[in-house]
């Protein structure tokens, strides 16, 4: 879990492309101090800035910081059949280093929520009591978690979906943008429930649920 001092350490982001921009939205309006971004893609173009904080150099570069004395951003965006930033997550934790819990100012998450490292909370979410976020699990912008949710690790609950109360979701799952997941249901590890959809019985693992059929997953 994340604890206070966590507020005070200072962040390095870890890649570049959109969802690292919202996340650095994110540090930034929650005055959060980033002293620099990491990313392959960006060193080797020689790049000295990126959106007004230093290029510090490619992933290898997060190495020259001990582990006490920064926290790590994941930037890396999860879609459907992408598992490098769980990846990065795990080897990255695996060699010492923490990834602070993150909320956006404008987020609403009840006391008693507890939010795993690594957690990133979006703009505009609402999370209610009692409810658990797993180990870098991103709750994306407008998403609403309701009671009793128990989200596991590396799960995207993408903008605008809706878990209703006492929803359970695997690792790994992929809720999609603006889908509802009514009460008390659960979502398998690495199922998919797909943008818009409304998921009115349980999804078995690994599977996917577009229009009224749920399948195996192929990706
Ligand atoms: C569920 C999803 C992963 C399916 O991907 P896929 O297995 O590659 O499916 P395809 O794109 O090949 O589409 C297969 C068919 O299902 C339809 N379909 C796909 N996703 C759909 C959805 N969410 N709702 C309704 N129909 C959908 C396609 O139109 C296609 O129909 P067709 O065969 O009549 O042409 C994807 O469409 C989806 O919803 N992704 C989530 C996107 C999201 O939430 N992004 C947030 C980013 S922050």
């Amino acid at each position: 879990m994340s604890t206070p001092s966590d507020a005070a350490l200072p962040l390095i982001l870890l890649g570049a492309g959109g969802h690292a921009k919202v996340l650095l939205a994110l540090a930034q309006a929650d005055r959060r101090c980033v002293i620099g971004v990491c990313d392959p893609q960006l060193a080797q173009d020689g790049q000295k800035q990126w959106r007004g904080i230093p290029v510090l150099g490619g992933d290898d570069a997060v190495y020259d910081h001990s582990p006490a004395q920064i926290g790590l951003i994941n930037g890396v965006g999860q879609l459907v059949g992408n598992s490098s930033r769980a990846r990065l997550y795990l080897a990255l934790r695996q060699r010492g280093y923490h990834f602070p819990a993150l909320v956006h100012p404008t987020a609403w998450v009840a006391d008693d929520v507890k939010l795993s490292d690594g957690v990133q909370v979006m703009a505009g979410v609402r999370i209610q009591p009692d409810s658990t976020i797993g180990e870098n699990s991103i709750i994306n912008t407008q998403a609403s978690v309701d009671h009793d949710c128990r989200i596991a690790e590396h799960v995207h609950v993408a903008p605008g979906a809706t878990l209703c109360g006492g929803v359970h979701v695997g690792a790994g799952a992929f809720i999609g943008a603006g889908a509802v997941v009514i009460q008390s249901l659960t979502v398998g590890a690495n199922a998919v429930v797909g943008a818009g959809m409304t998921l009115t019985r349980c999804l078995a693992a690994g599977n996917i649920q577009i229009g009224a059929a749920s399948r195996l997953k192929t990706t």
